[in-house]
Parts: C-alpha cells; structure tokens; sequence
C-alpha cells in the first residue's frame, strides 16, 4: 500500500481514460474511491478490477451536472467509506454529444462551428466541464469544511484553456478556462483550512476522447508540436494527480500543472 491509506478519494469520468488511471493508482496507494461516471459497463469492470487488487471502490451512475448525483457520491463516501479527502474532477467532452468509447461525435469547428454553434450545444459542453467541475468542487470542498479536516482537490482542466487551437470547439475552451479560474479562486477561500485546489491541464493524451484524432494520418502533424514527440498516457496525467492529491504538494494551491510533453511552454 502507499501514501494514501486510509484516505476516501471521489474521481468524477473515473469509469475510462484518465479519471480510470487516478482512481486505479489512488485505490493500489491505500485510498477508498468512489467512482461517478455515466458509463456503467466501464465503470463495473473498473470495480472489479480494484476489488480483484484488494482495494475498496464503490459506484455512482449519473451525470456530473445533477447536484443530486455529486450529492449522492459525497454522501457515499461519508457514510460508507468514512469521509472524503481527495476529490479528483476529470469527467469531461470535448463537443456536444460525445460519449466515450462510442465514436466520437462530430461538430465542426473553425470559423463555421463557432457561427453555427446553438445554445444547447454550449450548454451541453459547460454542463459537464464546467458546472460538473463546479459541483465536484462545491460539495467535496463542503464536506471537507463540515467535518472540519484537510483534503486536496484536484480538476482536469487542458492545455485549450490558456492556448487554444482554431481546430478545438469554443464551448470546451471556454469551460477548461472557466474551470482554471474557479480552481484559483476557490483555493483562496478554502488554503487556511488546510484544502488544496489545484488543476492539472493535459497535453495530447491518449485515450477514448483523443483517439480518433490519433489515429487519423492526417492529425500526425500534431507530434511536430509536442517537444516529447508523442502523445501521453493516462498515467502520465494520474502521476501528476496522485502528487496534487497527496503530502509531497502540501504548499501548492492554486496552480496549474501543465502535462503535456513540453507543448505549451505560457
Ligand atoms: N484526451 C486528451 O487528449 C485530453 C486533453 C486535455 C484535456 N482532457 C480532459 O481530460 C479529462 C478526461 O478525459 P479523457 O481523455 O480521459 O476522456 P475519456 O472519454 O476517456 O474519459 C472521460 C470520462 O468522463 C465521463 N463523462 C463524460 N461526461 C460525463 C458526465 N456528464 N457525467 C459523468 N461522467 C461523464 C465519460 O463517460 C468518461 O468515462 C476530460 O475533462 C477532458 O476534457 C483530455
């Protein structure tokens, strides 16, 4: 076991990709995990998996936007699995309609999504990037005050945020922007009782989300902008969440942690 035993970790998009690698990692470090995703399949065989390994997991089947469904997490984790201190916001589109491990919608980008764009496509997009992160945030950093202990919260945000491509959609831009700036505010209210909010903005990963951009030839090109020369992993983005999370990052707060092969230098 690690350096989270004992410990009570929420990981919103925890069923695939990213939010699957920290709740994975965090549970093999000691944590109990409660897992909120929409995908239920994905999110019982992750179940499994860290049951198998010894660990403690339960699941929440719901839409990060519905206070109800953070509310029940948050609930779960205090009452089943005995308190919350790690709450890990990754649940995330990147365009309207997207669900992950089906094939990616399409909604067209440039000059034409953006003119074309309908108000419930917006809507969609910020209601989980940005609404999904503020209820994570909300609730688990109330837990945290109301039973008065330190914690450490931590949203996946991306590189669009600070540096965005004509090629991405203008509603995930401005959610992962939006979700940056409430991660620094909140963590001004919250650092002298001991609770850390921090983002960590990803690069290229690969996961559902990204893959079939990866795998078109002609998205190739991109790697000529990643200094790394490749896309990351999830465990490239979970090694950045697990030192956020735990006592090695104890004076971080509000920052900013870009994982991303060298291609967003500020
Ligand atoms: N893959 C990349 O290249 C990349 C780059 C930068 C940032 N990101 C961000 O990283 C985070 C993780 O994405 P990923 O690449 O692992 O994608 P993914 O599709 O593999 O995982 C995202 C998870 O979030 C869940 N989810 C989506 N909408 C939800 C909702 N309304 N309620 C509950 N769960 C929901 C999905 O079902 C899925 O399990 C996202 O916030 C994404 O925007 C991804």
């Amino acid at each position: 076991m690690g350096g989270f035993e004992g410990r009570v970790a929420m990981v919103t998009g925890g069923a695939n990709g990213m939010g699957r690698a920290c709740a994975r990692r965090l549970a093999a470090e000691g944590a109990a995990v409660v897992v909120v995703d929409v995908v239920e399949s994905a999110g019982k065989e992750l179940l499994g998996e860290i049951a198998e390994a010894g660990g403690r997991a339960e699941l929440v089947i719901g839409d990060v936007g519905d206070p109800a469904v953070i509310e029940q997490a948050v609930g779960l984790a205090e009452s089943v699995l005995g308190g919350l201190d790690v709450v890990v916001a990754a649940a995330g589109i990147p365009v309207p309609g997207y669900r992950s491990g089906s094939p990616r919608a399409q909604a067209p980008a440039g000059l034409e999504g953006f003119v074309e764009m309908s108000l419930a496509d917006w809507d969609e997009v910020l209601g989980v990037n940005l609404r999904g992160a503020l209820l994570a945030v909300q609730k688990g950093v109330a837990s945290m005050v109301a039973r008065g202990v330190p914690g450490s919260v931590v949203v996946i945000t991306s590189v669009a945020a600070a540096n965005p491509t004509s090629s991405g959609h203008v509603a995930y831009t401005a959610s992962k922007a939006g979700a940056q700036a409430m991660v620094k505010h909140v963590s001004r209210l919250v650092a002298d009782k001991g609770i850390r909010v921090n983002a960590v903005g990803p690069g290229l990963i690969d996961t559902n989300m990204s893959r079939t951009y990866l795998a078109s030839a002609a998205n190739q090109a991109v790697f000529a902008h990643i200094p790394a020369g490749h896309a990351g992993t999830p465990d490239d983005i979970a090694d950045a969440v697990l030192f956020l999370a735990g006592e090695g990052s104890r004076f971080v707060a509000g920052e900013v942690l870009y994982v991303d092969g060298g291609q967003f230098t500020g």
